[in-house]
């Protein structure tokens, strides 16, 4: 059994939990909050132990004047844990970098850290096999990870293909009220965007750039891709469908046929289905705007931002601890015990 620890129980270290807790080969070993709060509740009913992200006495015995047992600091956590999962608000990870150092722990860190932290990006489709036995790597974000799931099956099918792309942004989590824009379309004035050249960090083979857009909205991410395949490429619209039809963790679906024209009804379909949370590992491809003309490839894509990357991490964890060599070996443990709580 794998013992794994969650620094950071927020958005996604709630859902990495839950994640790490389905899987037959692995247990969680504890999460942190840095004080008491209404998120505790949650670890208590799922049965997680809880530490607190420092080892001050003062910030763990906070923990008890409102009724939560916390079985002491980060430190103590580190001794026990096999492997960290840092899912602790972005940019935090050079400081807790010197910490899992320091306990001499396998360590994975969240897309809100840049690449040179571990100098290893992971997505499981890209570079599973370049991750085995590593001792640190980053989980590329949410846009990055969904970029992969349909480039990187392409650029395998027929070699070179350059990429131009734009991200049409949730401006924030459903769940946060501290960032915006609320009543406007605002611009990422730094061109390229860093969503593109990211995808290179896992997959260097694909030339991509990216423009990127932050929308009033909370559901989802959308891009807008266009992909220039090689001329002598043999592929067809068809041809595509089928082979991203047959990758995993991403859904090609008709939206007109079905009635899901925007990511409002994508997000419904993942609550009809009885997804947790209503998330959605999958990327959402819209079936009918896949175009290729000429050697131009045209589509839409949706992206859950709060749970692509949440499968993403257990293969990750594989891949550190050494036990699956095969990327879609692990995909389909993963994904195969996701769904015992996920409702499909
Ligand atoms: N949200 C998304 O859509 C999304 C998607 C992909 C990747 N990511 C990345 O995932 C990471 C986590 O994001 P999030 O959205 O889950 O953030 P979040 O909801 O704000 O949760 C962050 C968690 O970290 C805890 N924390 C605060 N300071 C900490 C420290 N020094 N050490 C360890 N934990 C600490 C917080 O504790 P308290 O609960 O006690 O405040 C909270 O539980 C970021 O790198 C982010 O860029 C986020």
């Amino acid at each position: 059994m794998i013992k794994v620890a969650i620094n950071g129980y927020g958005t996604i270290g709630k859902r990495v939990a839950d994640a790490v807790d389905a899987q037959d080969d692995m247990e969680v070993i504890g999460v942190t909050k840095t004080g008491p709060s209404f998120g505790c509740q949650l670890a208590v009913k799922k049965q997680y132990p809880i530490f607190c992200t420092s080892d001050d006495e003062e910030r763990i015995n906070a923990f008890s004047e409102q009724g939560y047992v916390c079985h002491g600091g980060i430190s103590k956590l580190l001794e026990i844990a096999d492997i960290v999962i840092d899912c602790s608000p972005g940019k935090m990870g050079k400081i807790n970098l010197e910490r899992y150092k320091k306990s001499g722990i396998k360590h994975i860190f969240q897309g809100g850290e840049k690449h040179d932290l571990t100098g290893l990006s992971y997505t499981s489709c890209a570079n599973h096999e370049s991750a085995l036995n590593a001792n640190g790597a980053r989980v590329v974000s949410c846009n990055t990870t969904g970029l992969s799931r349909t480039l990187v099956p392409l650029y395998d099918a027929c070699g070179d293909i350059t990429v131009e792309c734009t991200m049409i942004r949730r401006a924030a989590d459903p769940g946060d009220s501290s960032k915006g824009p609320i009543n406007a379309i605002k611009p990422v004035l730094k061109v390229p965007s860093h969503h593109g050249p990211d995808v290179m960090t896992v997959k260097p083979e694909i030339k991509i750039n990216s423009l990127a857009v932050a929308v009033p909205t909370t559901l989802m991410h959308v891009h807008s891709i266009v992909v220039e395949l090689p001329v002598n490429h043999n592929l067809s619209t068809e041809s595509v469908i089928k082979l991203w039809k047959e990758q995993p963790r991403v859904i090609v679906m008709n939206g007109t046929e079905n009635r899901i024209p925007t990511t409002a009804e994508v997000m419904e379909l993942s609550r009809d289905i009885g997804r947790k949370w209503g998330d959605l590992h999958e990327i959402f491809v819209w079936e009918e705007a896949i175009s290729l003309i000429d050697n131009k490839l045209y589509y839409f894509q949706a992206i859950h931002q709060e749970s692509d990357v949440i499968p993403e991490n257990i293969d990750c964890i594989r891949a550190l601890m050494g036990t699956n060599s095969d990327w879609k070996d692990s995909v389909s443990i993963t994904d195969a015990a996701i769904s015992k709580y996920n409702g499909i």
